[in-house]
């Protein structure tokens, strides 16, 4: 049964038991704990904390989900993928144990004609936790797994939670026996690898508060109701029901490991026996690159781009140990556009925007892998220097800061570095290394924490949340009457805050933005007879609430007192401009670059905007103005501005744009400019119709990260003062060289040709002096043992010049008695030295290359040559006399 088949049954199943069919929410969720979901209710997390009410009491999903704590652990066991689907029926405050008990057997057992999934009821186990026996009683009477099928287990094993504060609670898990090929007789308790889990119901029922590890955690207290939370990982029912041994081998995963293997000419399964425990390098590599060229198609799918921290680093990672694999098993030309577009078609069943978004995805993979084949290349360079300077140190050790180094700055990863150290027969300071590294982990980990404690008093926002939500005015009007419902100090609540405290105040009703979306939060104030509070900052610590942080300029202020809560009326117009500006640059860059041109982040303020978007190279000259051409004429059209809420169904139908890292409601709201022309889920503050924007000025194309672009911009009143700042720039400069500005680039061009004929002129000059000092060379000629010996110093000059003086001096000297001449010169800072000997000399064995060997010592370089003339050269200009004087000096001791 293909695993799209799988997931259909389970969705028409539960629906049909009365639950809401749920779309995955995007990977990236903005739970502050959570680099990505990793669980099919993480975004039901409010309904069973009872934060929200949902809409729906019974719910089904299949949700999309990475983990990546165990990414090492990739294709040497069959059970770690870091991409993976779960399907998830969930009761909030429904049902509970004896229907998830229920459920669950009867669609494992139920026929494959007949829509379920046809398990052999005699291979399906039960564990339930130690203290259960509501939950093994259940077993016994509801289906006809018997007694002794039915294992019990302590907290380790059936007792879940996000391992991060949040809901949890006893779990009963159902194990599917695969048979004795697989493993030892006994049950789950004995062997995971024969009796495989295939679906974890969870009774969600406790708060924790804290999560140390898997037995060691704090309950908080009861939730308000009791709940079910299921998970079954579709990747492991597909491998049971296509009878493969496991997730590498299903049908969205294999078609990608059997591509690497003809790649690579590798033939998968040929070294190892039945299962991936024991497996040989080269199938470990093969299931390495399949999933993790499907995880990288995901998560670039959920707007994930690759970068040096958090999610970014793990999807960097992931690509760059995808390529890599493929390098260790021989191959070396780019492969991710082999690899990438069949993990596309073998998804898009299932996720059909990895289809339509296919241009994009693809273009910011392929980027980081051609910017990963850089990095190898310089990474190269560095250790082949590295092993050469520890070698010729007569070192057998590369240092483990070297290698660190080539890891933390260049990306090289430390497997190739030792790797690459031993072919050239070195060992690496792997201790070294390691504690560099631990270093650096902890150093993130303190970051990590103290990032944590910043959440640590969501309580008290959850308290003030209780008392109601926030009436949000923002799109409505810009001046409230209010009420203080509540003030908090130092994270604390407060019932005054005094002048000079800067605190946060939340309202029973507002007009001001609060930060979200890209625009940032409104500024003004909020008043009373005698108080004056100043509003820094508006956010939304949780869902429905609104905190101002302000400052307390006259005052008390106190909760339960009236207010005038005001937004600065000018701020606000420029804000609307800078958010519809920021909506009429991305339509424009659209238009003229294609759909796969995608926004992947925006900022914007009064006055200014940037917008980060997905695309491979920098854009021309020619690009960049017609982009602006195109923003401003949509601008001069003044073309109407509209929003209006809907389904997130219509909304998608209707071809808006959501982006991602934004979680939408089941209403949402579409910004409209010009109809079709510009269509976008936004929550922003918006100008009526396009020309209220005023003009937009391109200020910046620039990279941020590979395969990212950001354009910046100015606009309404700021782009008119860049422009005016521009033309009073240009003005000065016609007036400094004496032009008019019609004519400064022609003047500037001329000033530019007629400086560098002038510099090369002087440089004539110089080299004619240089030369004409060769004739005074021959007076500073001296004995040195029997030979004349001129040693000389040409500041200024380069290399050729140097050569010159050299053969010049020597012809003049001829051939009665040995002759060695040296010239050193320092042209551009660096040293260089030049040795010519006669014939005579050479006859009595005196050689150039030897000579300039000593120098080249001296000057921290190298050098060589044949017997008549050597050039050296080294790093230190100021010390050209010792290395003339350590010749002069050879040449006397008579080597
Ligand atoms: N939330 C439970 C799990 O992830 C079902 O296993």
């Amino acid at each position: 049964m293909e695993t799209a088949e799988i997931r259909r049954r389970w969705l028409d199943f539960f629906e049909a038991k009365g639950h809401t069919v749920v779309p995955s929410a995007p990977l990236v969720h903005d739970d502050p704990n959570l680099l990505f979901v990793n669980a099919g209710m993480v975004p039901f997390k409010p309904y069973f904390l009872g934060q929200e009410t949902p809409a729906w009491q019974r719910a089904t999903s299949v949700q999309k989900c990475v983990r990546t704590g165990d990414i090492k652990e990739v294709g040497k066991t069959s059970r770690h993928g870091t991409f993976f689907q779960m399907n998830g029926n969930f009761s909030f405050g429904d049902y509970f144990k004896k229907d998830a008990i229920a459920f669950a057997w009867e669609l494992l057992t139920t026929s494959q004609d007949d829509g379920g999934y046809g398990l052999d009821k005699d291979r399906l186990w039960a564990t339930v936790h130690e203290n259960d026996d509501e939950a093994a009683q259940l077993w016994v009477e509801l289906t006809d797994i018997p007694a002794e099928r039915v294992v019990r287990r302590g907290n380790t094993d059936n007792y879940w939670s996000m391992g991060v504060p949040g809901p949890g609670g006893p779990c009963s898990e159902i194990f599917y026996d695969r048979g004795p090929e697989y493993g030892r007789e006994g049950g789950p308790a004995v062997d995971e690898d024969r009796y495989m889990e295939i679906w974890n119901l969870v009774f969600m029922q406790y708060e924790l508060s804290a999560v140390r590890s898997k037995e060691d955690f704090d309950v908080a207290g009861e939730l308000p109701q009791r709940n079910v939370d299921t998970g079954m990982g579709l990747e492991r029912i597909a491998s049971v029901l296509q009878g493969v041994d496991n997730l590498y081998e299903i049908d969205e995963v294999y078609p990608v490991l059997a591509k690497a293997a003809e790649m690579t000419g590798r033939s998968y399964g040929a070294h190892s026996g039945q299962n991936a425990e024991s497996s040989h390098p080269d199938d470990v590599r093969l299931r390495v690159v399949a999933d993790h060229v499907r995880s990288a198609l995901m998560l670039i799918g959920d707007g994930v781009t690759p970068g040096n921290e958090g999610r970014g680093y793990v999807l960097r990672r992931m690509l760059r140990r995808a390529v890599r694999s493929m390098r260790l098993l021989g191959y070396d030309e780019p492969c991710l556009p082999h690899l990438l577009p069949i993990s596309m078609e073998r998804m898009k069943a299932s996720y059909p925007e990895l289809e339509t978004g296919f241009d994009r995805i693809s273009q910011i993979a392929y980027a980081e892998e051609l910017a990963f084949r850089r990095t190898l290349a310089q990474g190269t360079t560095i250790l082949d220097d590295a092993v050469a300077s520890t070698k010729a140190a007569g070192g057998t050790v590369l240092g483990g800061a070297q290698a660190f180094s080539l890891h933390d700055t260049y990306g090289f990863p430390i497997d190739l570095t030792l790797e690459m150290a031993q072919e050239q027969g070195l060992e690496v300071d792997r201790e070294g290394f390691t504690r560099l590294m631990k270093e650096q982990r902890e150093r993130a980990k303190a970051d990590a924490s103290a990032k944590k404690s910043g959440h640590a008093n969501t309580e008290v926002w959850r308290d003030l949340r209780a008392l109601g939500a926030t009436d949000w005015r923002a799109y409505e009007e810009l001046t409230s009457e209010a009420k203080v419902v509540g003030l908090v100090h130092e994270g604390a609540r407060v019932e005054v805050l005094e002048p000079g405290q800067q605190g946060q105040i939340i309202l029973d009703r507002t007009p001001f933005y609060a930060e979200s979306g890209g625009q940032i939060a409104d500024a003004g104030i909020i008043t009373a007879d005698g108080t004056h509070l100043k509003v820094l900052d508006v956010q939304r610590p949780v869902k429905g609430l609104v905190a101002h942080t302000v400052e307390v300029v006259t005052g008390p202020v106190r909760a339960g007192s009236d207010v005038l809560a005001e937004v600065d009326p000018e701020w606000r117009v420029q804000a609307c401009q800078a958010h519809s500006g920021t909506h009429v640059v991305h339509a424009a860059l659209r238009q003229v670059l294609g759909p796969s041109a995608l926004q992947s982040g925006s900022y914007n303020k009064p006055g200014y905007l940037r917008l980060d978007f997905a695309w491979g190279q920098a854009l021309s000259a020619e690009t960049r103005s017609e982009i602006e051409e195109v923003a401003n004429l949509a601008v001069r059209e003044d073309l109407p501005v509209s929003a209006s809420l809907m389904t997130i169904d219509q909304a998608r139908k209707a071809g808006a744009l959501a982006l991602f890292g934004e979680t939408y409601d089941e209403q949402v709201r579409v910004i409209e400019i010009g109809g079709p022309w510009s269509r976008e889920l936004c929550g922003g503050t918006h100008v009526r119709h396009s020309s209220q924007v005023g003009a937009l000025t391109m200020t910046g194309e620039s990279s941020v990260g590979s395969g990212v672009r950001r354009l910046e911009a100015f606009v309404g009143m700021e782009a008119l003062r860049y422009l005016a700042k521009e033309r009073a720039l240009v003005s000065e400069l016609s007036s400094l060289v004496k032009t008019s500005p019609g004519e400064l680039k022609e003047r500037v061009s001329d000033m530019i040709t007629r400086l560098r004929e002038a510099e090369k002129e002087l440089e004539g000059l110089r080299r004619e002096q240089v030369l004409a000092a060769a004739g005074s060379l021959t007076d500073g000629a001296k004995d040195v043992g029997g030979t004349t010996f001129v040693g000389h110093h040409a500041a200024g000059a380069g290399a050729d010049d140097v050569r010159r003086l050299v053969l010049d001096t020597r012809g003049k000297l001829g051939n009665d008695r040995p002759v060695v001449v040296a010239v050193t010169g320092d042209g551009g800072g660096r040293p260089v030295v030049v040795i010519g000997t006669n014939e005579a000399a050479r006859a009595q064995g005196t050689k150039a290359g030897a000579l300039v060997r000593v120098a080249a010592q001296v000057l921290g370089g190298g050098g060589g040559g044949k017997d008549d003339i050597a050039q050296g050269g080294g790093q230190d200009a100021t010390k050209v006399a010792e290395a003339l004087a350590a010749i002069e000096q050879s040449l006397g001791s008579g080597s």
